[in-house]
């Protein structure tokens, strides 16, 4: 088999990637492990930047999103008793969406299908090779046996766990990395969100986020042990906890459902610096991952994805390779002020049993972003994300 883009992944880099491609005429073909059921029943992100939103329209793939997201111009903050509106489009002009990262997925793989795209699920890539030289190939296991995709390019767009990034020489990469000592349970509930906005909730127990998926879907995470075993939480302990965590301010009473869905997610921050060897790209989480407390990483993968196609249409269109090599530099100006980001939000709305000063300097921290139109600025115009260039 051969084309001219391999990419390695369906979640939304890979996805998307390949329909931007197709927009200009450019083939490529999907390799993804997993069914296409469960590539569409994967629950993560859930919220979209303005600029993200903005590509999905411009590149026609907006039509359900435009019907059945949720648009915030704002987001809460709570912390001892206090309760503060960020006024998000107030202070930078730009909203955020609600739209779950699942029915994005959905959306362009209708999309490419419709459109004559090639995409093999249950295809496991096994390996990626030739990248150094001129002659790129990924070795994949579909249908039970082995075959062999040739490409002008590989994009590795296969997640934080993927092969492409192990595929690199370690002297030819550098890797940043910092774990965090919690992590989250997150879970929908079948439930109307108990308030019309997103609620980060600094409380002495831990961390809670109240959001959403639909006007009758709630999504909700829990700060938890680094080590915590979901099965440890039964749904009485979840309502509790979250009534307690969250109900601590102003009394928010909350609207309770059937749970599902509920998963630990460990929080790391890392980064793979460049993002290219030779004749292959990394794309999304491939490259880069942020703790989730800003709702950054899809938004980060569909930038990626939004400048490497960018690069190959330059390339296909008028033999530029430019953009190919400024191709991680661009991209990683807007990593580091994500990973800097939710870093930080991470790192405030936290709280630890081991020490009380640490307790006190986020209260204070919080107490100044909040109270300050600076502050207030600062993580509104982080928090609905750097403007994207036009598509065209
Ligand atoms: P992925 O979605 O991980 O896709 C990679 C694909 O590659 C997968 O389908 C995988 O099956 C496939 N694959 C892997 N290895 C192989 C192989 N060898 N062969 C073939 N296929 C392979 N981000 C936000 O922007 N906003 C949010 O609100 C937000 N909330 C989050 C909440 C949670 C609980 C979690 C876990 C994440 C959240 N994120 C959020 C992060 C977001 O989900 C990821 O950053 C996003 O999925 C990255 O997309 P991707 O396409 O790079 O990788
Ligand atoms: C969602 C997840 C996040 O990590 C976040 O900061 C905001 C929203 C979500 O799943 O809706």
């Amino acid at each position: 088999m051969r084309t001219q883009v391999g990419i390695i992944g369906a979640g939304p880099a890979g996805l998307l990637l390949s329909h931007l491609l197709h927009l200009e005429g450019i083939e490529s073909v999907i390799l993804e492990s997993r069914s296409r059921d469960y590539c569409e029943q994967r629950i993560r992100a859930g919220l979209l930047e303005q600029g993200s939103v903005d590509l999905l329209n411009a590149t026609g793939l907006g039509e359900r999103m435009r019907r059945e997201s949720l648009v915030h111009d704002g987001i809460e903050i709570c912390f001892r008793g206090q309760h503060r509106r960020i006024d998000i489009h107030e202070l930078t002009g730009r909203q955020v969406s609600i739209y779950g990262q699942q029915e994005i997925v959905k959306d362009i793989i209708a999309r490419r299908l419709a459109d004559g795209g090639k995409i093999l699920f249950e295809a496991q890539a096994r390996e990626v090779g030739g990248f150094e030289g001129d002659k790129p190939f990924i070795r994949f296991e579909h249908n039970g046996s082995e075959q062999t995709l040739d490409c002008d390019y590989i994009a590795g767009c296969d997640g934080f766990h993927g092969i492409s990034r192990e595929a690199i020489p370690a002297n030819l990469f550098k890797g940043y990395d910092r774990q965090y000592p919690f992590a989250w349970l997150g879970m929908l509930a079948a439930a109307p969100p108990t308030s019309p906005e997103l609620i980060y909730c600094h409380h002495p127990e831990g961390f809670a986020l109240f959001t959403m998926r639909s006007p009758t879907v709630s999504r909700l995470y829990l700060q938890v042990a680094v080590d915590e075993d979901a099965k440890n939480w039964s749904d009485d302990r979840i309502w509790s906890a979250l009534q307690r965590r969250l109900g601590d301010h102003d009394g928010l009473k909350i609207s309770m459902g059937k749970l599902s869905q509920i998963a630990v997610t460990p929080m790391r921050s890392f980064v793979t610096e460049p993002m290219r060897v030779g004749r292959m790209f990394l794309a999304g989480d491939s490259a880069h991952i942020v703790p989730p407390t800003g709702a950054k990483g899809m938004n980060l993968a569909i930038a990626d994805v939004s400048v490497l196609a960018r690069a190959f249409i330059a390339y296909y269109k008028k033999n530029r390779t430019d953009l190919f090599d400024s191709y991680s530099d661009t991209c990683m100006k807007r990593v580091w002020r994500a990973q800097h980001f939710s870093w930080w939000m991470t790192s405030m709305m936290h709280p630890t049993s081991s020490s009380d000063f640490d307790n006190e300097r986020q209260i204070a921290e919080l107490d100044a972003v909040t109270s300050s139109r600076a502050g207030s600025t600062f993580l509104a115009e982080n928090y609905s994300g750097l403007p994207l260039a036009p598509w065209r």
